[in-house]
């Protein structure tokens, strides 16, 4: 069996669907459940007995170090994070906790148990550490997009968080011999993502007839990444990545925040147009831009395509239009997830 961290999220969320709907080798799910983890989006496995569930802190080496002895997995796939820009900005002590000490309190447990492994088991196991192309910074328009050799440049506090994470995994490997793989992969998008994130924000606030907040010129550029190629891309590394390797996971889509708005806002006026006749892109309202913000993230995915043939499925095009229709699908959901802790987040950086 597998151990993800973080599977009650956005992203290790839609890899358990994706991996129990592909596989009957079953996963153990341990994730704190903050405010960013919602069991909602596992409902489909209630009855599925190669789900197991567990409600922990990746900072908690006792229970971790239980659970590994216990289920003993092949491999630990870690997702758990706080992974939020604006609210590292509001509030960092939360991301060096679980992004910096977490990652290292998981890290003690997986290499006790590793090292007790019997040989076999000890050379086939895997540590899996899911991150970002934050880390290495910001580009500019003519800069090429960020391959593994890049410089780590983080600039916020969230994506120095995860830059601390990288380097202690890179150290467990080159110190103790965990065998380890990292990913770093550009912005995700696609069903069950949270909507304090931009995609599924202006889904929401378009439906719901209140401001599509832009930050500053809303000409920052991202390189969207369906979230199943996502989760493809990482069963690729697990089974035939190099050990001790990064490898960078891209969309090959970038695109302006405001060009994404209005495809979106474009997207609704088809399937679903506003009952007074209006575009929902007279919706979009300028607001203060976020402090430090990064102009452009571009990702170089040759490495992963070359090495182990991974190419992304969907297109920008293809991956938007599933994702709002998912979410005019989905308003039980959507319902639960926007209940009283999002609201306060919702006021306290949107203001009124
Ligand atoms: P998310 O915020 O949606 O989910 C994070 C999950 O981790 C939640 O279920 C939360 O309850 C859990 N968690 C948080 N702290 C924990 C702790 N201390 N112990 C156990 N569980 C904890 O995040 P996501 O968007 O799914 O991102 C998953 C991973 O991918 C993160 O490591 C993030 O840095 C990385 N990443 C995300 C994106 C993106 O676009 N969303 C892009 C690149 C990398
Ligand atoms: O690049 C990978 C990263 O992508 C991940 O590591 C992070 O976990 C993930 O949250 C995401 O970070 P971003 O900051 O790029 O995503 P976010 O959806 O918050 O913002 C996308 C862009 O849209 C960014 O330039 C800020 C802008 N934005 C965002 C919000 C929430 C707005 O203009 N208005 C908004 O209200």
């Amino acid at each position: 069996m597998i151990l993800v961290t973080g599977g009650a999220g956005f992203i290790g969320g839609n890899f358990v669907l994706d991996w129990l709907a592909q596989s009957d080798e079953p996963v153990i799910n341990v994730d704190k459940l903050t405010y960013a983890g919602n069991t909602d989006t596992l409902k489909s496995l209630a009855q599925n007995p190669a789900h197991v569930f567990v409600r922990a802190d990746i900072g908690d080496r006792e229970v971790l170090g239980k659970l590994l002895a216990e289920h003993r997995p092949r491999a630990v796939i870690n997702f758990a994070a706080e992974s939020h820009v604006d609210r590292s900005i509001t509030g960092p002590g939360e991301f060096i906790q679980t992004n910096v000490v977490g990652t290292f309190n998981l890290l003690e447990a997986v290499r006790a148990y590793w090292t007790d492994l019997p040989a076999d088991d000890k050379a086939a196991f895997r540590f899996l550490h899911v991150s970002t192309d934050e880390v290495y910074g910001t580009l500019s328009a003519t800069d090429a997009p960020f391959a593994e050799t890049n410089r780590y440049e983080p600039n916020s506090p969230y994506s120095a968080s995860k830059a601390a994470s990288d380097h202690l995994v890179r150290a467990w490997h080159h110190t103790y011999g965990l065998p380890v793989l990292t990913t770093n992969c550009s912005n995700n998008y696609g069903p069950y993502h949270f909507p304090e994130k931009l995609i599924p924000l202006v889904i929401l606030n378009a439906l719901a007839g209140k401001p599509l907040p832009i930050y500053g010129d809303g000409q920052q550029i991202r390189d969207w990444l369906y979230v199943k190629d996502h989760c493809s891309a990482i069963r690729r590394v697990l089974q035939d990545g190099r050990l001790g390797e990064t490898y960078n996971v891209g969309g090959w889509n970038e695109k302006a925040n405001l060009d994404v708005v209005n495809t979106i806002c474009s997207i609704l006026d088809e399937i679903k147009p506003r009952a007074d006749g209006a575009a929902y892109a007279s919706q979009i309202t300028y607001v203060q831009d976020r402090p430090g913000h990064d102009r452009r993230y571009a990702i170089d995915a040759r490495k992963l395509e070359r090495e182990l043939g991974w190419k992304p499925a969907e297109t920008f095009e293809t991956g938007i239009r599933k994702t709002v229709q998912w979410y005019l699908d989905n308003q039980d959901w959507v319902g639960n997830v926007t209940s009283g802790a999002y609201r306060d987040w919702v006021a306290q950086q949107y203001g009124a």
